[in-house]
């Protein structure tokens, strides 16, 4: 008897992506619509294009959302600061304005990273 899928599930997290977060002013952010499944030590990229009014900046950021729990900030494009402790090493983005993308990196995942991820964007005059 095997029982290697059982085991191997034990070892695969699951990245739940939000679809679509609509902000004002026709801004948008977009992620696909999709559940990731990941093997916990494997770096992920989660994806996150946006679109923007003419004449604005945006400060763009990652949260996370736990299962029963409020979304949590991971990183905004701007600030190092208030990060608690658990984002501050394995989670990077970096804005690319030409592609309009703020991907985010996550290096050897681990059990707990399993979440709903949003990509979010606050525009800047
Ligand atoms: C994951 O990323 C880290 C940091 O960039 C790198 O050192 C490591 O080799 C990568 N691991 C894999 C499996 O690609
Ligand atoms: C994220 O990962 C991609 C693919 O491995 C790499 O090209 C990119 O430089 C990384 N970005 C950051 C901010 O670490
Ligand atoms: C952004 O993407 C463009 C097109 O792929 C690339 O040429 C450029 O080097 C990227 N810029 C940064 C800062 O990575």
């Amino acid at each position: 008897m095997c029982s290697c899928n059982l085991f191997r599930s034990i070892f695969t997290l699951i990245i739940f992506l939000s679809s679509l977060l609509e902000i004002t002013r026709g801004d948008t952010v977009t992620q696909p619509s999709i559940s990731t499944l990941v093997k916990e030590s494997q770096n992920i990229t989660i994806h996150c294009k946006y679109d923007i009014a003419a004449g604005y900046t945006p400060n763009l950021f990652w949260y996370i959302q736990d299962p029963d729990q409020d979304p949590q900030l991971i990183l905004s494009e701007h600030s190092r600061e208030d990060i608690p402790p658990r984002f501050q090493n394995r989670f990077s983005a970096s804005h690319n304005k030409t592609e309009k993308i703020f991907h985010l990196n996550i290096t050897a995942a681990v059990l707990s990273d399993s979440a709903t991820y949003f990509c979010a964007l606050s525009p800047i005059l």
